[in-house]
């Protein structure tokens, strides 16, 4: 029977249950989820255009039917987490409406520009695999439908993961200047990447609330210290140099430690102020304006169906 009450929804939060659609939940948990997947949502569609960048560009057809397929996949998982919003009672068409208002936010990394064939590895391999680092942790989320939605995904994210890994094995054993483009898109992302755990525990607004609703289960510097220790050792397998000259392994902690991140370029991105926000935004619209026929299509189509129904029913 769906939680009627507080005390009810307290016991299963400290029982380690999931919370389900029809449960009683407090005001406060159902705005972050709505804020926290939605966001999540856009991620994953917001995160299809500096990829999607590179399709016409990749150097082998098989190349491109690999990033065609990733590509793909991340749209899926946009809907699968529209849908999941949808059980807490808004509409996607609510949530795409507030993230082209610019209401709803989105990762911040996704306003990176792609400027070199490795910035598709490096991706699946940083930007993807600090995903998988948040997402394992949300698979374990105490709303039921964004947990589950999660383990599905996650398969997905790792497949994503090492698909860019790869690339960047075969670019680093291939020429001088292969080997110099994997280095570039390195200095470039590994900064932003760690920037998509969130500000420090400190300075982290909705942490204490979603952690005591067990929404969220390991603070953001946790997982950026687990993401750092786990990518470190693959880094020095391609031979690639990590930007950071205080990156040191800690022998006493078990742990690497590493430089200050820059808060200041993370804030001013966060504010709509990096390199690519507008045109991610307006592409975005642009693409919602020029897809109005194809809903409208659906619409119409479903309504004929719909009549079509009644009447052989009517008729039977
Ligand atoms: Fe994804
Ligand atoms: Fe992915």
């Amino acid at each position: 029977m769906a939680l009627q009450d507080q005390a009810e929804f307290d016991a299963v939060i400290a029982a380690d249950d999931k919370i389900e659609p029809t449960d009683w939940m407090p005001d406060g948990y159902r705005k972050t989820l709505i804020r926290q997947i939605g966001q999540h949502a856009h991620s994953e569609i917001i995160g299809m255009q500096p990829e999607g960048n590179w399709i016409s560009r990749a150097p082998t057809l098989h190349r491109k039917a690999i990033l065609i397929a990733k590509v793909q996949d991340e749209g899926g998982h946009g809907l699968y987490l529209y849908s999941a919003a949808e059980t807490l009672g808004v509409t996607r068409d609510q949530l795409v409406a507030a993230l082209h208002a610019g209401s709803h936010k989105y990762s911040s990394i996704f306003n990176y520009p792609t400027l070199n064939w490795a910035d598709i590895g490096t991706i699946g391999w940083l930007v993807d695999g600090a995903a998988i680092t948040n997402q394992v942790m949300l698979s374990r989320s105490s709303y039921g439908p964004y947990s589950r939605a999660m383990v599905r995904i996650c398969k997905e994210e790792s497949f994503h993961q090492r698909q860019g890994y790869e690339l960047l094995i075969r670019l680093c054993e291939g020429s001088s200047e292969q080997k110099a483009m994997s280095q570039d898109s390195i200095d470039r992302w590994w900064w932003p990447a760690l920037m998509m755990f969130g500000p420090h525990d400190s300075d982290s607004t909705h942490s204490a609330e979603s952690t005591a609703w067990k929404i969220k289960r390991v603070s953001n510097d946790d997982l950026r210290q687990q993401f750092v220790d786990a990518t470190v050792p693959q880094a020095d397998y391609l031979g690639l140099h990590i930007p950071d000259p205080d990156l040191v392994w800690n022998e006493e902690r078990g742990h690497y430690d590493f430089g200050p991140i820059d808060w200041e370029e993370f804030w001013q991105v966060v504010k709509g102020n990096g390199p690519l926000n507008r045109e991610r935004l307006d592409h975005k619209r642009a693409a919602w304006d020029d897809g109005a026929w194809v809903r409208e299509a659906a619409v119409a189509h479903a309504e004929k169906q719909a009549a079509r129904e009644f009447e052989s029913r009517r008729t039977a």
